[in-house]
């Protein structure tokens, strides 16, 4: 097993990363304070973890719940949240429930928002079951739902007091799922480290297998990696922006097909294509750069080509975008391939990379 801290002083926590995690009490001892525990889940996820998980739980003397949601990126709204706090007040949840979320990026995202706001803010674990969750997802306390108009626009900041990383739950992810994850351990070395890009294109066919010496290694590296821009920019004032390569173009195709025709990793695969595009206009990278990350996206099975929506409605899709700050919005290119900035650019050259992506 690795541990990572995430460094943010009281609240910092660790990322346990190893095998058959869930079945270890003594890891979820050290984190839970109160007598009731409750895991959220969904349809799919929870008959495969969530008796396991609840053998681990009882071991503890805790009083074990399971709060079961639909699952889908369709049900990341209100009503759901409140099918989470109606089953906390009708079994007597109090301030020192620790909420667990087992499931992939939704249900992290519905229960730590849950957890930030259920009388005023108790703790959560999360237990990531996704590539996407482990490598992104259940780090660094974001947490939210969505709004018809826009992907993650209701949310707080809130830190689980510590992430538990099975990587034998990878084994039953679907192949498209696994695509999807990879698409966030790209964004990780194309923002951040060269060398782990060079690594993930070596390494291409091992973790599509779902070997599990290579996801070990891509969970880690990815970890490191969010963990210190979480330290650094735990509010994304500045450089945790940048972990949002992909994702300004990305959110647009997930708002603009509905939510849930593509997975978000897949719509972010695709956006770092325009991104990558994005950055050779700006001068920034060689076109033979840009070519390589497409390769690279092209090869984990994701999509390369953008949805015609037209660039009136992808600008005004991307207005909604979070960084779009006095109604300019920002776009996160690459300086090189392994580190990305956060800038303002040319409306031009953004109709240019739509264009060239298929989207107008
Ligand atoms: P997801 O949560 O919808 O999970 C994908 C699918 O896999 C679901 O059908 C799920 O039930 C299933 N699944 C989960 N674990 C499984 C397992 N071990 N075996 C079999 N099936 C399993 O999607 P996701 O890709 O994990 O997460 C996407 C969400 O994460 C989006 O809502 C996105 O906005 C959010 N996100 C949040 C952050 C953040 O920092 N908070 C970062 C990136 C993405
Ligand atoms: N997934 C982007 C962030 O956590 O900031």
């Amino acid at each position: 097993m690795n541990t990572l801290t995430v460094n943010l002083g009281k609240r910092s926590y660790p990322i346990y990363i190893g095998s058959g995690l869930i079945d270890q009490a003594a890891l979820f001892q050290a984190h839970l304070t109160g007598e009731a525990v409750y895991i959220v889940s969904n349809t799919t996820v929870a008959p495969l973890y969530a008796e396991p998980l609840k053998i681990t739980l009882t071991q503890l003397q805790k009083q074990v719940h399971l709060i079961t949601l639909p699952d889908g990126e369709l049900y990341k709204d209100w009503s759901h949240l409140q099918t989470i706090f109606d089953a906390l007040l009708q079994h007597g949840a109090d301030r020192h429930t620790t909420l667990i979320a087992l499931g992939g990026g939704v249900i992290g995202d519905m229960t730590g928002f849950a957890a930030a706001s259920f009388m005023r803010g108790v703790q959560f674990i999360q237990v990531p079951t996704t590539l996407l969750a482990q490598v992104d997802s259940s780090v660094g306390g974001k947490t939210g739902i969505n709004h018809p108009l826009g992907k993650n626009m209701i949310g707080a900041f809130h830190q689980p007091v510590a992430v538990i990383a099975d990587l034998s739950t990878l084994q039953t992810l679907p192949a498209r799922e696994l695509s999807a994850g990879l698409a966030e351990v790209i964004k990780h070395g194309a923002m951040a480290d060269a060398d782990f890009l060079n690594w993930i294109e070596k390494n291409a066919a091992a973790l599509l297998a779902c070997e599990s010496k290579a996801l070990a290694y891509a969970v880690l590296r990815s970890c490191e990696i969010k963990a210190a821009v979480v330290a650094a920019d735990e509010r994304e004032n500045n450089i945790r922006a940048t972990l949002n390569f992909g994702h300004t173009f990305g959110h647009a195709i997930e708002a603009g097909l509905g939510y849930g025709k593509w997975l978000h990793g897949e719509a972010v695969g695709c956006g770092m294509v325009m991104a990558a595009d994005l950055s050779m206009r700006l001068g920034k990278i060689q076109p033979a750069e840009a070519a390589r990350l497409k390769q690279l996206i092209h090869t984990m099975g994701l999509p390369t080509v953008a949805p015609k929506f037209g660039s009136e409605r992808y600008f005004e899709l991307m207005q909604l975008d979070k960084k779009t700050t006095g109604g300019k919005i920002r776009y996160i290119v690459l300086d090189q391939l392994g580190a990305a900035v956060i800038e303002s650019v040319p409306e031009a050259l953004v109709k240019e990379t739509l264009q060239a992506s298929g989207a107008t």
